[in-house]
């Protein structure tokens, strides 16, 4: 079992918090991520959960078993936790099998020397090395290695696994291929993973559910599909991919379907969906946040009725192409499939697809996040 729940979590540094807070319920056997930018709180988040460090406020507590508060931490080692780092931590003297077999060798009463032998390889097996016990760190991978740690952690069968950046070493290909291993190591053995990362792409590809973070809070936790869809709030459109925030008026509401309409500053009108927790009224100043992929472009000059723009700028990316254009001096970025060619300097016609743009109280930085060029 590793059903987690953590209630107002906190951890202050001086008079920075650290984690502010934070409230989350972990379901058994799911793949959990926190997110966010560096510093957001994420390693003292994960560490609280492990015992390494006292909360400040709040408690967390494992299938009904209360293990942090700030009165009473209950040791790392009595926690049924495993963990795996960034680095590895493997014993480089040791052979793989042994860096394996050592949490069970530990076990008191002791194992069988047969029992370890069978856990191990079943083990190996999980994470796909069989046949690399007498190997030392040295003669593997960094992706073998990262197999290993995790073998080594889940050996003594935890039920809980916490996981701290374990990816961010290796190289984009090699990271690519372990998100499907780990994920399907996950699977294989159902234990409840709770992942962090900086990586939205790492999150989105791994989990059943994100925690987005941002100075130690809580932005949303929800599926990745929403979380990308629907985000709660402009810092987790943000964060979460490209983004282009636009600004906006409502200029009608419907309750009943929860759905607004509103006047984009170039005079375009969208009917938007309201994100559940989303109030607004008419008159009210908003963001509208569209995801590049949401918007179509057509190279034509009798657009008639349609948005024009410019392309301003070209980026080909293999079987995408992101542009950049130029709205009636607002700042549209565009993702296509790459058999769309258009040039800078091109005059096109731009669609804006509703159904997946995001309305949200305007906030006073919105612009700035325009701004900054990241394509
Ligand atoms: N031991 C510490 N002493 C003082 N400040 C710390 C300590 N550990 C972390 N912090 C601060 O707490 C914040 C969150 O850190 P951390 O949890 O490591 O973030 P993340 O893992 O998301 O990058 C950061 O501002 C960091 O500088
Ligand atoms: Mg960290």
């Amino acid at each position: 079992m590793g059903t987690i729940e953590v209630t107002k979590l906190t951890k202050r540094y001086g008079d920075h918090n650290a984690v502010d807070g934070l409230d989350l319920s972990i379901e058994d056997g799911q793949f959990i991520t926190l997110l966010g930018p560096s510093g957001c709180g994420k390693t003292t988040t994960l560490r609280m959960l492990a015992g390494f460090i006292r909360p400040d406020e709040g408690t967390i507590t494992v299938d009904g078993c209360e293990l942090s508060s700030p009165a009473r931490v209950v040791p790392p080692e009595e926690r049924g936790m495993g963990m795996v780092f960034q680095n590895y931590a493997l014993w480089p003297h040791k052979t793989v099998y042994h860096n394996v077999a050592y949490g069970l060798r530990m076990q008191r009463p002791r194992l069988a020397r047969k029992e370890i032998r069978a856990r191990v390889g079943a083990m190996l097996e999980v994470v796909s090395l069989p046949g690399f016990e007498d190997r030392f760190p040295g003669q593997l991978s960094g992706g073998q290695q990262q197999r290993v740690a995790l073998a080594r952690s889940l050996v003594t069968e935890p039920s809980i696994l916490l996981l701290d950046e374990p990816l961010s070493n290796l190289d984009a290909k090699l990271r690519d291929r372990m998100r499907e291993e780990v994920q399907e190591i996950q699977r294989r053995t159902d234990i409840t993973f709770v992942y962090v990362t900086h990586d939205q792409g790492e999150a989105m590809s791994m989990s059943d559910r994100i925690a987005v973070m941002s100075s130690g809070r809580l932005e949303q936790f929800a599926a990745p599909r929403q979380v990308y869809h629907r985000p709660a709030n402009v810092a987790v459109a943000d964060f979460m991919g490209l983004v282009n925030l636009l600004q906006g008026r409502v200029v009608s509401v419907d309750r009943p379907a929860a759905a607004v309409e509103v006047v984009l500053a170039f005079g375009t009108r969208l009917r938007l969906g309201l994100t559940d927790g989303t109030t607004v009224f008419v008159g009210d100043d908003v963001t509208v946040a569209i995801r590049p992929e949401n918007v179509t472009v057509r190279r034509s000059a009798d657009a008639g009725e349609a948005l024009v723009a410019d392309v301003t700028h070209t980026t080909m990316l293999g079987h995408l192409c992101y542009y950049v254009l130029d709205l009636a001096g607002t700042t549209l970025r565009v993702q296509t499939a790459s058999d769309v060619e258009l040039d800078r300097g091109d005059r096109v016609s731009v669609d804006i697809d509703e159904r997946h743009a995001s309305v949200f109280p305007a906030e006073v930085d919105a612009e700035s996040a325009i701004e900054e060029e990241r394509v």
